[in-house]
């Protein structure tokens, strides 16, 4: 009886697979915010390297792994596979459910799998300087530590709030060598106009990314890079699912169900797209994603305003099923997890525990055998606050209102292509 399913360092993955020619229709263009009409890459180009455009539109299935990108993942590739026996155990569940574990990374979380990457082809490419944003404190962590691993420097913009109640994310760039700035600044224009209305802004990710984003566009040396939701960076990540399958082999199982969480949906696409290539070929798996309801009181990290694309038109196709789950429920998972697995989950990945353990209670309603595959994005050890928050009983469900979400609607801009 196997718990862990282990792969050698020479069954790391040699290609990233990318979906974009398995997609149900072509690609919708990305709008320029201030044009409204299609981005080109004459817009992108003083944001990231030529090779990342390349892989922003590439149209070839497989794409190589350069070998400096491999040699870097050795450090924690491959990831391993968990069969979940105790958490079974204490559901009094006939499903059988796995899990991914990405925690092994050295930033904690499934980040570095693109931050590597994104350092490598910036390096080649002769940029100096990355200028980043983060919230909770994983990303700028992956893309400090990928940084000081190809010399090149790094800015984090980190949102106000984060930097206050995380100092150790913040320690922890700082060691990998980033310079770390609480966000609103004023270091750039948008963080001054922010800081002009209100001098103690708490920040939000989207105003980290229009200081980043400013950064780069204004300095020569320097250039962008984003954790998620980009077509590229859910490409890197592309190297779970690949191992999930082999290692769902030595299992001698296939997945009935794939879940991630998803905030902008790298995780999730890493460990599903591989699945959902096989779910083109005929296969019958469903892929599920779990996302927060998104008011600030959402404790539970996850709270990003914008869904990759991809995941978004693979949705819209019926491909993948998209659920919200509340926050006090993903946190119950998250400790019920704890005390049978042992691993103290991140937030953000509670959500997809959530999506598992729910599945699993059907099949023992239903009195059927599933098999649950699901993405344990990173641990939690620098997000005790929020389980703090849990405990003392702080933490509040909010049903947002579909009222609100009409009126967002109505304020999108209007697009003509
Ligand atoms: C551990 C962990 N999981 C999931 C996410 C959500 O991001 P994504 O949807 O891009 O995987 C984050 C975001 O920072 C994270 O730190």
């Amino acid at each position: 009886m196997e718990t862990r399913y282990l792969l050698g360092e020479k069954q790391i993955p040699t290609h990233w697979y990318n979906i974009i020619p398995d997609m149900p229709g072509p690609l919708a263009p990305v709008i320029h915010p201030r044009t409204l009409r299609p981005v080109t890459p004459q817009d992108m180009l003083p944001l990231f390297p030529p090779a990342l455009l390349e892989q922003e539109m590439s149209s070839e299935r497989w794409i190589r792994i350069p070998d400096e990108v491999r040699e870097v993942y050795r450090l924690w590739r491959p990831t391993p596979l968990h069969r979940a026996r105790r958490l079974e155990e204490a559901l009094r569940t006939p499903a059988h459910i796995y899990y991914k574990y990405e925690g092994v990374s050295p930033a904690g979380s499934h980040k570095p799998n693109t931050a590597v990457p994104q350092a490598f082809y910036n390096k080649a490419a002769g940029t100096v300087r990355i200028a980043t944003e983060t919230g909770a404190g994983q990303w700028g962590s992956s893309m400090a530590m990928a940084c000081t691993m190809f010399g090149l420097k790094c800015t984090v913009y980190m949102v106000r709030v984060s930097y206050a109640q995380k100092p150790y994310r913040k320690s922890m760039m700082q060691l990998w060598g980033a310079e770390v700035i609480a966000s609103p600044s004023d270091r750039t224009g948008s963080g001054r106009s922010i800081l002009a209305k209100d001098a103690r802004s708490p920040g939000s990710l989207g105003i980290a990314i229009s200081e980043a984003v400013e950064d780069a566009a204004t300095h020569d040396d320097t250039k962008y890079a984003l954790g998620s939701v980009l077509n590229h960076v859910l490409l890197h990540q592309t190297v779970i699912g690949q191992e999930a399958k082999e290692q769902m082999k030595l299992a001698g199982e296939y997945p009935d169900v794939v879940i991630g969480c998803h905030g902008g949906g790298s995780n999730f696409a890493g460990l599903a797209f591989p699945f959902l290539a096989d779910k083109a070929a005929g296969k019958d798996v469903r892929v599920v994603a779990v996302e927060p309801v998104p008011p600030g009181i959402h404790a539970g990290g996850l709270r990003y305003h914008g869904a990759a694309p991809l995941v978004s038109q693979l949705v819209h196709a019926k491909l993948v099923e998209a659920r919200a789950a509340p926050q006090l429920a993903c946190f119950e998972a998250a400790v019920q997890f704890a005390r049978t697995e042992g691993i103290i989950p991140a937030p953000e990945s509670a959500h997809a525990i959530r999506g598992a353990i729910d599945e699993a209670l059907r099949a023992k309603e239903e009195g059927r055998e599933r098999v649950v595959l699901f993405n344990l994005s990173g641990h939690g050890h620098m997000d005790m606050a929020a389980y703090d928050e849990y405990f003392a009983g702080r933490l509040e469900d909010f049903e947002y209102p579909s009222e609100k979400v009409r009126e967002s609607l109505r304020n999108l801009p209007q697009v003509a292509l």
